[in-house]
């Protein structure tokens, strides 16, 4: 259970940007029965517009992605958005406005995320490798918005994707969270 949703196999799939966990992906986990994400980095590519308008393009991109994951799936299909991008905030408010199940966040400190989801029942999720983290944006989201994360994402130094570890720490005797 992430509050009111009932992922009845509890795998989610992890967003795997530039066009590999898009809806297809996402949508066929949700059927059987987990929760897809699909990543809103790169949706945009391909498209004329987006060598001049590159932020609308991936909106419409990532629009077009979760309309289709809807069509194809009733189970439950969430959206990761990465703190880095420049369209940050762009992504996150449509995932809102299309009414995606949860946002998933990471590659950053996700502080303003629940500024963007106002007033909606949107599951936020955000990523941490570090306990420092979680308890950073716990307290300010308790704080500024008075709002807590739905679930969180720990990811280790073993784990795939944009991690804050350096080298020295790729080691499976290293323990964050001691
Ligand atoms: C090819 C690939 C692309 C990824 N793209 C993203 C991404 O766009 N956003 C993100 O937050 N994480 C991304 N990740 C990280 C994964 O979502 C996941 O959190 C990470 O791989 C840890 O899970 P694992 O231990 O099962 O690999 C990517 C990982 C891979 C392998």
């Amino acid at each position: 259970m992430i509050g009111d949703l009932r992922i009845k196999i509890p795998i989610i799939q992890g967003a795997m940007g530039v066009m590999v966990s898009t809806a297809v992906l996402a949508s066929a986990v949700a059927n059987y029965g987990g929760a897809g994400t699909i990543a809103s980095v790169g949706l945009g590519y391909g498209t004329e517009e987006n060598e001049t308008n590159f932020v609308k393009a991936s909106r419409e991109g990532l629009e077009k992605e979760i309309r289709q994951a809807k069509e194809l799936t009733q189970g439950i299909v969430g959206v990761n958005v990465m703190v880095a991008l420049d369209n940050y905030e762009d992504l996150a408010r449509t995932t809102v406005r299309e009414k995606s199940d949860f946002i998933v966040s990471g590659a950053g400190l996700p502080l303003k995320l629940p500024e963007f989801t106002d007033g909606t029942s949107i599951k936020l999720i955000p990523i941490v490798s570090s306990a420092r983290a979680a308890a950073l944006i716990t307290r300010v989201w308790r704080k500024r918005y008075n709002r807590l994360p739905d679930a969180i994402v720990v990811e280790g130094p073993l784990a795939g994707g944009h991690l804050g570890f350096k080298f020295e720490d790729l080691d499976t005797s290293y323990a964050p969270f001691l």
